[in-house]
């Protein structure tokens, strides 16, 4: 091996990750877990995504929101993929979610191929799963062996979507405890926020930031007074709060470290995002720095993070179910049950795609 070789492999590996090794927190899933039952699932999944993006270079972070949007509520399950039914109350009508969900229409292509090439084999809190990490290699972002073998949930829990997940408007404090109810630590937090370098959000979370901070009558001070302005024009004071702004001015579409710079530079969009710079004292300002300095630690944190994340209350082996479709239960639905069901899906259209 030459001398450039050593170094670059040396440096590669000296790649600091502040949390425990990705695989310790559950041992039962397994990147292989289909290797056997259905060998072109990461094909189907990638080619799927990988089309979508070229129309929607927005959808690979939506699905990531997606896929935490899951984990959070009752673990990684596909809970959150659940329509309303005379059973199940949709953790998609959940404050956090309504509204504002993309990338459901996208799982369920992926499902419908899956289904072809292997029946009642891959569930859907995998293909969610592997889908955010397909996004991540999609966007400029690192990719891994996700760990698979979920099985999907019987039920969703609105109340308690609404309860987890946490608000635009959360101190760090409040941060972080969501995140501990969850088995995440401080370093996960911030790891995870960076997913806040793609995508978008409504001008209704940050309207309070740009004119009425607190109740001062004054913008929040945190915010670089140039950006301010440039969220101003996109986000008027009397406007319906609707528009929407690029979480990253610089690469709106690219899973990269700029979020972290972003923040060093008081150029976070959420409140809660710029906590984690701005937080006099907190121990969150060193794992931002570090971040900010380097792309490969902030990767192999979010890596790290993202395994533990989709390693949440998890169902195996024998519990939930291999959904057939992923916005239903199997479990055959009354008379009652199959109207509500025909209406649901004539609506999904508007549901899922609508933003
Ligand atoms: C730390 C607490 C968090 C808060 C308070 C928060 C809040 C939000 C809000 C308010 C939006 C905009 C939603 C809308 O406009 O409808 C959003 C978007 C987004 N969030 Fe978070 N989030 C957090 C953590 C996370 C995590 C852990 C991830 C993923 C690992 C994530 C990924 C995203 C992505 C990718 C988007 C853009 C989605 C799109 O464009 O469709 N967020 N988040």
């Amino acid at each position: 091996m030459n001398s450039f070789r050593v170094i670059v492999t040396a440096l590669c590996c000296v790649v600091v990750v502040f949390g425990g090794l990705p695989f310790s927190s559950n041992a039962q899933l397994d990147p292989y877990f289909y290797g056997k039952t259905c060998p072109k699932l990461h094909s189907i999944a990638f080619k799927v995504l990988r089309k979508v993006a070229k129309t929607d270079p927005r959808m690979p972070a939506s699905i990531i929101r997606l896929h935490f949007h899951d984990c959070f509520v009752q673990g990684c399950d596909a809970s959150v993929l659940l329509n309303n039914t005379a059973t199940i109350v949709s953790e998609q009508d959940a404050f956090p979610n309504i509204n504002s969900l993309r990338g459901l229409d996208v799982i369920n292509q992926i499902k419908t191929k899956v289904e072809k090439a292997c029946p009642n084999r891959v569930s859907c809190a995998d293909i969610l799963t592997l889908a955010s990490g397909i996004s991540s290699v999609l966007t400029g972002g690192p990719g891994w062996e996700v760990p698979l073998g979920r099985r999907d949930s019987l039920t969703a829990n609105q109340s308690l979507a609404n309860q987890n997940l946490p608000g635009p408007n959360f101190s760090l404090d409040r941060l972080k405890s969501a995140f501990a109810a969850q088995g995440l630590n401080t370093v996960d937090l911030v790891a995870l926020s960076g997913a806040h370098t793609f995508g978008r959000a409504r001008c209704l979370f940050i309207l309070d930031r740009l004119y009425n901070f607190n109740n001062t009558g004054k913008p929040d001070p945190t915010l670089d007074t140039t950006y301010l302005q440039q969220l101003r024009n996109q986000c008027p004071q009397n406007g319906t709060g609707n528009n929407r702004v690029n979480f990253d001015p610089t690469t709106p579409d690219t899973l990269d470290k700029n979020f972290y710079n972003n923040l060093q530079g008081k150029k976070g969009l959420l409140q809660s995002d710029q906590e984690l710079f701005s937080t006099p004292g907190a121990d969150t300002i060193s794992i931002v720095n570090s971040f900010a300095n380097s792309q490969n630690v902030f990767f192999q944190n979010f890596i790290n993070s993202m395994i533990k994340m989709g390693n949440i209350d998890v169902l195996t082996g024998k519990k939930g179910e291999i959904r057939k479709q992923c916005n239903f239960i199997n479990k055959k639905s009354s008379e009652l049950d199959l109207g509500i069901v025909a209406s649901a899906e004539s609506m999904e259209g508007d549901m899922v795609s609508s933003i």
